[in-house]
């Protein structure tokens, strides 16, 4: 067997915790998957004295980037810090002096994917980042390698494994936000900084990336429209169970051909999808290929042990290329271009209304009024609570057809600031 191949972590919490943990566990097998053994050389961390997985001996640890980033032995720097910077900064040093780069961080990928990726391109090295979406779901993986023949014509995933942990818990054990919340952050599906997850960045970051990969496109981060799951209360549960959904948080990207619709928002999914039946940490992805039609990956979504076999499984990748001489050439085969993403305004889509009024007559006339004058239709609607004397506002539930974000806003933009409306209603898209 050959010389081992030398490994620096940049990074050693959650994840790295777990890619230390998988190395050790199954070091034999990889070892004759590469070829020589992988060994962890080199761990770049903030705080040396904090307690780490026992298989990490203590006497790699460095807080010093150049001991690492500096080191000529290093055959792969495995990024698993999080952030921008100095993420951003390490990674393209590591690129800069020629050696591959595997990293699960999403937030760096959909703000700098494209030029990192050229980057790594133009230097001739790898850098590789399945474990960026979906945790051990190798979705990065089919759309490079397996779907390379097809085109993805649109996406529908559950991409952020602590939003859909905490909706579930809410829906299915009548679990507070803060309680669900809590848990996954306890068991480690969580970012450093939580309102990543609910507050729908983190799934924003990943469909960003889907999207380099889907579509080869090299968009704005920033134009990605992103709503979060902090709105969504117990009543919504119960209603859209009442009307046959669940309720979902969504990344959906569209290839329009002008430009590409990504957005991130929680929907209304029929509880005939499978997608509306993937719950806890699962995340699922939903693609479209021209000609392949539909194709669903689906797994567990977040977590040490998950990320760290797409993480290891990149290393292995890396590695390999290196060794036969091909390092660069999975890289290679990302093309990207700029691509404008669509508006939120042209989006068609049908809405979930949940308005909370005071009981008045003519109330529902002036509401269904304001969407009719805005072309919105109505297919369903129900009212619940009224007839006392309380005077308590009752809620007024409307499932609308398909109409345009521009028209829906412009009919709830008629009726804001109305006497009757107790408070803002509640909007969320409904998926088909
Ligand atoms: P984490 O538990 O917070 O670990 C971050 C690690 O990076 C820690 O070891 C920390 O050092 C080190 N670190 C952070 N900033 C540093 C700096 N400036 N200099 C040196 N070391 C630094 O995070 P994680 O959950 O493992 O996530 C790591 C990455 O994987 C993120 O990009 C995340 O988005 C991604 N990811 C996470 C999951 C998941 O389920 N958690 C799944 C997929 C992808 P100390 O230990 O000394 O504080
Ligand atoms: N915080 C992320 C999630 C980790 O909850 O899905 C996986 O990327």
């Amino acid at each position: 067997m050959k010389k081992q191949v030398s490994l620096a972590l940049l990074g050693c919490g959650t994840v790295g915790g777990g890619v230390v943990q998988l190395l050790h566990q199954n070091a034999k097998y990889l070892a004759e998957r590469v070829g020589a053994p992988l060994e962890v050389t080199r761990v770049l961390v903030r705080d040396p004295d904090k307690e780490r997985v026992p298989e990490l001996s203590r006497d790699r640890l460095t807080t010093d980037p150049d001991a690492v980033l500096g080191d000529p032995t290093i055959d792969v720097f495995v990024e698993v810090m999080g952030g921008e910077e100095p993420a951003r900064d390490y990674v393209q040093r590591a690129i800069d002096s020629g050696r591959g780069v595997v990293t699960a961080n999403k937030m760096l990928l959909a703000l700098h994917g494209p030029a990192l990726v050229d980057r790594a391109i133009a230097r001739g090295v790898d850098l590789a980042f399945e474990g960026s979406v979906g945790g051990g779901i190798p979705v990065i993986r089919v759309l490079r390698e397996a779907l390379a023949s097809d085109w993805v014509t649109s996406l529908r995933g559950i991409v952020n494994g602590t939003c859909n942990f905490v909706l579930t818990r809410m829906q299915k054990d009548g679990k507070s936000f803060d309680e669900a919340l809590r848990e996954a952050q306890a068991k480690g599906y969580a970012e450093a900084d939580p309102t990543l997850d609910v507050d729908g960045h983190d799934a924003a970051h990943k469909l960003t990336v889907l999207a380099m990969l889907a579509f080869g496109a090299r968009v704005d981060h920033a134009q990605v429209p992103t709503e979060g799951i902090r709105a969504i209360e117990a009543i919504d549960h119960a209603f859209a169970s009442r009307f046959g959904y669940a309720i979902k948080h969504l990344a959906i990207g569209r290839d329009r051909g002008d430009a590409v619709e990504l957005r991130v928002h929680p929907a209304l999914v029929p509880v005939d999808q499978a997608i509306a039946n993937v719950n806890g940490v699962l995340n699922a992805i939903a693609l479209e290929g021209r000609a392949l039609g539909p194709c669903l990956l689906s797994g567990r979504g977040a977590g040490d042990m998950p990320t760290a076999v797409s993480i290891v499984a990149d290393v292995l990748d890396v590695a390999r290329a290196k060794r036969n001489g091909a390092a660069g050439l999975m890289t290679r085969g990302i093309q990207l271009s700029e691509r404008k993403v669509a508006s939120l305004d042209d989006v068609e889509t049908a809405y979930y209304l949940r308005f909370e009024v005071f009981d008045q007559p003519g109330v529902l006339a002036r509401i269904t009024g304001a969407l009719g004058e805005a072309r919105v239709s109505i297919q369903e609607m129900v009212q619940k609570g009224g007839g006392d004397a309380s005077g308590a506002p009752v809620q007024v539930v409307m499932m609308t057809h398909i109409a345009k974000e521009r028209d829906l806003r412009a009919a709830l933009g008629a009726l804001a600031g109305a006497d009757f409306i107790a408070r803002a209603p509640h909007v969320i898209r409904v998926v088909e």
